[in-house]
């Protein structure tokens, strides 16, 4: 099961994850929080949280906000933990967990918002994943997922040296390939985009609904 091998890598690279990758952080993460305009009242749920940078960025404009991040790497979320805990008071509506994209640990619908940033392509079931998302979150709710786009010369390459050499690497997707996913599995588009990361590397974003 590559989620073990998942949680592994990250493990051992979460105490030099923000530094290692702080300006692809910070341009992507700013993108999707720019994308999805989140509104102070939505409870979010953010899957694949990693270090927590997504949740430092919506809680620098709502320290109230009630966000949850999950991940399958206890020392990724350890990171992200530390990030808030010495201001608790500051940010009450913050919490993490462990958990697989697969088997998300809360009751149906109860988010109005689920992000999940640069974490898709990792996921060894895609089409759980999607499920989970569905049964989670409100009737109204929104989805936003934002990885790499396996339409462009570079992932394609990337995709196929990780596949060779990086054990812990699942697929990455084209446009097209991403949305009949998410349409099979009956979520509605309601937007989508590719956008510059860099001169090589682009990534592409979606919003959908049920
Ligand atoms: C590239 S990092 C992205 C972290 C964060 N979203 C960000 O943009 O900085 C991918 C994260 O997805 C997590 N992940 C991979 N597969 C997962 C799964 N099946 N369920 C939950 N988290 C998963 C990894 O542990 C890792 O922290």
């Amino acid at each position: 099961m590559k989620e073990n091998i998942v949680r592994q890598e990250y493990d051992n690279i979460a105490n030099i994850y923000d530094l290692r990758w702080n300006s692809y952080i910070n341009k992507t993460l700013t993108y999707l929080k720019n994308w999805a305009n989140i509104s102070p009242q939505d409870t979010v749920l953010d899957v694949g949280c990693g270090t927590g940078e997504f949740e430092s960025l919506i809680l620098r404009d709502n320290p109230k906000q009630h966000i949850t991040g999950v991940d399958i790497s206890e020392q990724m979320l350890l990171v992200a933990k530390n990030k808030f805990i010495a201001n608790s008071n500051l940010y009450p509506n913050i919490y993490f967990q462990i958990a697989r994209a697969s088997s998300l640990p809360f009751a149906n619908h109860s988010f109005d918002i689920i992000v999940s940033a640069s974490a898709f392509h990792f996921f060894d079931d895609p089409v759980a994943a999607l499920a989970e998302m569905k049964r989670v979150l409100k009737p109204d709710g929104k989805v936003f997922i934002l990885d790499w786009c396996k339409d462009y010369f570079f992932c394609r390459l990337i995709d196929l040296y990780l596949k060779s050499f990086n054990s812990a690497h699942k697929r990455c997707y084209t446009q097209a390939e991403f949305h009949k996913l998410l349409t099979s599995a009956n979520f509605n588009i309601q937007r989508a985009a590719k956008f510059n990361f860099d001169v090589i590397w682009r990534m592409m974003v979606v919003e959908m609904k049920l």
